[in-house]
């Protein structure tokens, strides 16, 4: 491929980015945003959970494997969860999750972590426009997919 052809490639890149949401605030923030029509990013689908204390980050590792080029993990402040403190525990996992993610080799960047309540669309919105610019900048996710094609973990071709 010829590196003008990379570019051209790259210019176009439209990243799909995944969003595990809590029901209780992050989705009520989105669809705020949503219902007093702010313009943002459309590169992102939202998979709503009941708490961020729910999320496994194995969804997110398997989000990567279906091609997912970034991922955000959004839930209710600290102090404001529905179940009183589902959201911290998701907090502690993220820590130890970043550890895994040095592991894989998967950029930071891809993946982020934050509070939004169901009164801030303007900073869904925002914070959509940031990731999915983020993300751009970093380009498809190509790597992982390689990793796993290469692993016995992968994918299996049957014959
Ligand atoms: Fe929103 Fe727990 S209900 S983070």
């Amino acid at each position: 491929m010829t590196q003008e052809k990379k570019q051209a490639m790259a210019d176009n890149f439209e990243p799909k980015i995944t969003a595990f949401v809590c029901n209780w605030c992050t989705y009520a923030g989105a669809d705020l945003a949503g219902t007093t029509r702010l313009k943002y990013a459309g590169n992102v689908r939202v998979i709503k959970l009941p708490c961020t204390g729910r999320i496994d980050f194995m969804f997110l590792v398997r989000a990567f494997e279906q091609g997912a080029d970034g991922i955000m993990v959004s839930g209710c402040h600290p102090g404001d969860c529905h179940y009183n403190e589902g959201n911290y525990y998701a907090r502690r996992r993220w820590r130890v999750f970043r550890d895994l993610l040095d592991f894989l080799g998967v950029e930071h960047d891809r993946v982020t972590f934050s509070w939004v309540s169901a009164a801030e669309g303007n900073k869904w919105a925002a914070l959509v426009n940031e990731v999915t610019q983020k993300v751009r900048a970093l380009g498809p996710f190509d790597n992982y997919k390689k990793m796993m094609r290469a692993s016995k973990f992968g994918p299996q071709k049957t014959a």
